[in-house]
């Protein structure tokens, strides 16, 4: 699939965002090795710990549903409708990421639009990181 339908279906996946106390809004969109795309959206919640974000949002339904190799995530976020910088995943969803992906492989896209957006493996963004293949 190419990077600029992902990037528009995490658009779509972010006008869902239940964002009451941030109002920061989040979109996600990954593509599983079957070919299938899990949208997410970040959900806050009053206690503010059990928000979850959009990626492991778009994760968690993805694995929920059999799913256990991915290829890529495209990733969008920002205050305003007008996007004006690359949201980047948080260090928990990027642990997330290591448990199911292949750090030199997996491709994170992070967009401002269709046609402006930065793409880098998730071993640039979590170098040496810690998975499953440490405890075989
Ligand atoms: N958020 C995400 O959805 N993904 C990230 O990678 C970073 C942060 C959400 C969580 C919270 O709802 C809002 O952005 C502000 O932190």
């Amino acid at each position: 699939m190419e990077n600029e339908k992902l990037i528009c279906l995490a658009l779509e996946a972010r006008n869902k965002a239940y964002v009451p106390y941030s109002n920061y809004k989040v979109g996600a969109a990954l593509l599983s090795k079957s070919g299938k795309v899990y949208q997410g959206c970040n959900i806050e919640n009053a206690a503010y710990t059990p928000t979850n974000c959009a990626e492991r949002t778009a994760f968690f339904k993805a694995i929920s549903e059999g799913e256990r190799e991915f290829e890529a995530i495209a990733i969008v976020g920002g205050h305003q409708e007008e996007l004006t910088t690359y949201a980047y995943p948080c260090g928990v969803c990027r642990q997330v990421m290591m448990e199911f992906c292949h750090p030199e492989h997996f491709k994170i896209i992070t967009a401002i639009s269709m046609d402006n957006y930065v793409e880098c493996t998730l071993s640039e963004l979590l170098p040496n990181g810690f998975g499953p293949a440490n405890l075989i």
